[in-house]
């Protein structure tokens, strides 16, 4: 039984659902607690019921996605090479390295880590900067990016020592990700310089009708709106305030899931900060893609302005095109770092109302599995094929709206190694394994003996730590430290470094 002073809220919310369509959201109403009951009002109470329908109808019913269909002009993008010292593509990789360096220094630089997914391809229950990342000590991800940045502060930061690292999470996994830092005590950061908050949610929907779905009879299915959901998160929950007391100007941004990230990266922050070709407001770093058909989303000029445009968008002539040297014509592969200029992100809230909190980027759609409450029968189904469509926004769909946006070539065995799947590519498997071949590479060019098999795989499984060495000059001059850089690496060993 409903009771009866909660009875007036019901009819609101009940009529607020029927205009937008979701009334079967209150069918178990009758048969849920009070606390329940409360639970589920005040969750329906926050979603943004205004603007569903005319999601539904775009995303569900005609199957659209912000990418797709568009008739735009695209381009190579212009790129700094890894090479810095090539003929006709060289920069002054040491000049905007110091100016990053500077930038760090004066405590301008805040690293940012969006770690709100789901994981749902690794089938890890939890979240994934819980999951083990290190190739041989098997420390969680979370683990991997706070030793790169204590590494920087020792470099970079030496008198005070702090890097802020800001950590978005999801109303999913915010409590878990707190107690997690808590348990581990903050991996060896000052607790006040890692702030934590959680991202914004969208209802997901039933692939067929449109429908919010119910995960539990009192509870609507909610999924994480995408990393875009990071420009807002940014902003709506203070972090944006918070860094501007700081001092902090520029962001660097990085996933959770790729355990060399360079977490801070003083040439990248030079030359996001510094170079003529930037406006400060959002650059990225891109590899060399591997082949035509890998799945990654491709940086390029669409209409004149550097934006992604995802591996399925992009038209199979253009994938396929080369060069006159044979290099893909469309070869700058994201991986998804980015810095972003504190201002760029106040200045795309603001411009959403003033008050802030009426920016979005645009959703791109997502047929997932999602368990939900069968509403004729009130059980709960878990389904083996995809049954709903979720939304979600993509971080690099902001890079248009920087008025000069430049991309920085990176080696991807320097950088590069994703952990998405639970086997084959992009696994834990081929994370350690690059891992690895990393290691092998920095450690041979200081010298070391590394032990090879007939078929050119290492003969060891090798980790480095980002305090002893952060790239391949700082192993050739001896890591940090005394003697980090061993004579040889025995046939089979699991070393750490
Ligand atoms: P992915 O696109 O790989 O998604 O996220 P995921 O949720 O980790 O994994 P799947 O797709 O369910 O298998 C890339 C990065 O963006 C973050 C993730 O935590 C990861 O660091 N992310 C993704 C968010 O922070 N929020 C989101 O809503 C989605």
């Amino acid at each position: 039984m409903t009771t009866a002073h909660a009875q007036p809220a019901i009819d609101a919310i009940r009529e607020q659902l029927r205009q937008a369509g979701q009334e079967h959201l209150l069918t178990f109403v009758d048969q849920i607690t009070p606390e329940q009951r409360s639970a589920l009002l005040a969750q329906i109470a926050s979603l943004d019921l205004r603007s569903l329908p005319g999601l539904i109808e775009r995303y569900v019913r005609a199957s659209s996605d912000a990418a797709k269909g568009s008739s735009a002009k695209i381009e190579p993008v212009p790129y700094f090479a890894a090479d810095h010292t090539s003929k006709d593509r060289g920069w002054d990789r040491e000049a905007y390295a110091r100016k990053g360096r500077e930038l760090i220094g004066a405590g301008k630089i805040a690293a940012f880590t969006v770690a709100g997914g789901q994981g749902s391809r690794l089938g890890y229950d939890g979240p994934k900067g819980c999951y083990p990342g290190g190739a041989v000590t098997g420390k969680p991800l979370f683990a991997c990016l706070a030793d790169w940045i204590l590494a920087a502060q020792e470099r970079y930061r030496p008198a005070t020592g702090s890097i802020p690292w800001y950590i978005m999470t999801s109303p999913l996994n915010h409590e878990a990700t707190v107690a997690f830092f808590k348990a581990n005590g903050y991996f060896g950061l000052k607790s006040t310089d890692v702030m934590f908050f959680p991202q914004g949610v969208m209802p997901s929907l039933d692939l067929k009708t449109g429908r919010v779905l119910l995960s539990q009879k009192h509870e609507v299915a909610l999924n994480p709106d995408g990393h875009g959901g990071s420009l807002k998160a940014l902003y709506t929950s203070g972090a944006i305030d918070d860094m501007a007391k700081r001092g902090v100007e520029h962001i660097s941004y990085t996933q959770i899931d790729n355990p060399l990230v360079r977490v801070i990266d003083p040439a990248f922050i030079g030359l996001h900060a510094a170079s003529p070709q930037s406006s400060g407001e959002m650059s990225s770093k891109m590899v060399a893609k591997s082949d035509p058909g890998e799945k990654v989303g491709v940086l390029c000029k669409v209409n004149g302005r550097v934006g992604v445009i995802e591996y399925s968008d992009l038209p199979a002539e253009l994938a396929q095109a080369r060069d006159a040297d044979g290099g893909l014509t469309y070869s700058a592969g994201s991986i998804a770092v980015h810095m972003i200029g504190v201002e760029f992100v106040r200045r795309l809230n603001a411009g959403a109302g003033g008050a802030g909190g009426g920016f979005t980027l645009p959703f791109h759609r997502a047929e997932k599995k999602v368990p939900f409450v069968d509403l004729s029968t009130g059980q709960r189904v878990e389904p083996t094929s995809n049954n709903a469509v979720k939304l979600e926004a993509f971080v690099f769909d902001a890079l248009p709206m920087a008025a000069r946006s430049i991309v920085l070539e990176t080696q991807r065995l320097d950088e590069f190694a994703p952990i998405k799947n639970a086997t084959g590519s992009d696994s834990p498997a081929s994370c350690a394994e690059i891992q690895t071949r990393r290691a092998a590479r920095w450690l041979g060019g200081a010298g070391c003996r590394v032990p090879y098999k007939n078929c050119g795989a290492v003969d060891a499984v090798i980790e480095i730590s980002p305090r002893t060495a952060m790239d391949a000059g700082e192993m050739r001059a001896g890591g940090a430290g005394a003697a980090k850089v061993p004579a040889a690496i025995p046939s089979g060993a699991k070393v750490v470094i």
